[in-house]
């Protein structure tokens, strides 16, 4: 039962669970009247300090398809953490209003501890660097979508692997299906941080860090691509130098197993060339659309609404 329930990185809800929401996720797919206005009366607070155009917009899509309402912000100058409010206070606040919460933050832990405080559901939209597990939701749905099941797959994910927070997500996730073996493809200074390392050694997933796109290419079944995360540098010259380590263009995409499918989180910045959007393996404009049957089964799901 995830009624009530926060998710706040995806270990969160159990591969039971998770699966139970994309099998409700591909039912609303299937038939738009299913869970058609099971959310009326009920308000989902969007609470947004940092940039976001899909994830917020999809919720937001989510929430009224189900026939609830949003409220919120979506620039933290206009709310009261311009003044100095407590992240603390300012859910309590929402959470007084709203029956569930959506919050991205820069800082990690942010969710976290906007659930320890909120008597509704808090959903983590991003904390910093740390996770993003709706993006996860979103990515696990659509590969089990294209590739008919996530079970014997060489993921590779490459770009900004130290800050890129919906690799943490994914990585995270996928180590608890069956036979997932992943390639790391990232300039030295973005390898993923040790705690993701850690975990997947601990669950006995098959890894390795490489530098190159090219050797990568003809061993996997999924590509992740990422940009590089420009606003959680240290400085400029150093995103600088880094940014277009990684361009997936035709040429790459040559190298590539005809049933590759290509995701990215978006927004895209220079990685994947336009000129791949034609090619048929290229998934992550599908992927976006997933994102939002996933959340409608996410949010009815935690409001009590779903029936599952
Ligand atoms: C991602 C994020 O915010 O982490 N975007 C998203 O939610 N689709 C990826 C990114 O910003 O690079």
């Amino acid at each position: 039962m995830l009624e009530g329930r926060s998710l706040i990185e995806p270990g969160n809800f159990s591969l039971e669970e998770t699966e139970g929401l994309f099998a409700l996720a591909e039912k609303i797919e299937n038939d738009d009247t299913f869970l058609r206005g099971s959310c009326g009366g009920k308000l989902l607070a969007t609470l947004f300090f940092e940039p976001s155009t899909r994830t917020r917009l999809s919720f937001e899509a989510a929430m009224l398809r189900l026939g609830g309402s949003c409220l919120g912000f979506a620039d933290p100058g206009s709310s009261s953490a311009a003044k100095g409010e407590s992240l603390a206070d300012t859910v309590r606040m929402a959470a007084s209003y709203a029956d569930a919460i959506v919050m991205r933050n820069p800082k990690e832990g942010a969710a976290l501890l906007a659930s320890r405080y909120s008597p509704v559901p808090v959903i983590n939209a991003g904390d910093g660097g740390h996770h993003h597990p709706t993006q996860t939701l979103t990515d696990l749905l659509t590969i089990r979508r294209l590739r008919g099941g996530v079970k014997d797959l060489v993921v590779g994910y490459c770009g900004d692997l130290k800050f890129g927070r919906t690799v943490h997500s994914l990585a995270k996730a996928l180590s608890r299906y069956e036979n997932i073996s992943m390639i790391f493809i990232s300039p030295e200074e973005l390898t993923p941080p040790e705690y993701i390392v850690r975990h997947l050694q601990k669950s006995n997933v098959e890894f390795r860090e490489i530098r190159s796109l090219e050797e990568a290419m003809p061993h996997l079944d999924v590509l992740y691509m990422t940009r590089v995360q420009r606003e959680r540098f240290f400085n400029e010259e150093d995103y600088i130098r880094l940014k277009d380590t990684y361009i997936l263009n035709e040429e790459k995409m040559a190298l590539g197993k005809k049933e590759l499918v290509v995701l990215h989180p978006l927004p895209r910045v220079n990685e994947i060339a336009v000129e791949v959007d034609d090619d048929p393996r290229a998934a992550y404009f599908k992927q976006a659309k997933y994102g939002m049957y996933v959340r409608m089964a996410l949010l009815s799901s935690i409001l009590g609404v779903s029936g599952a």
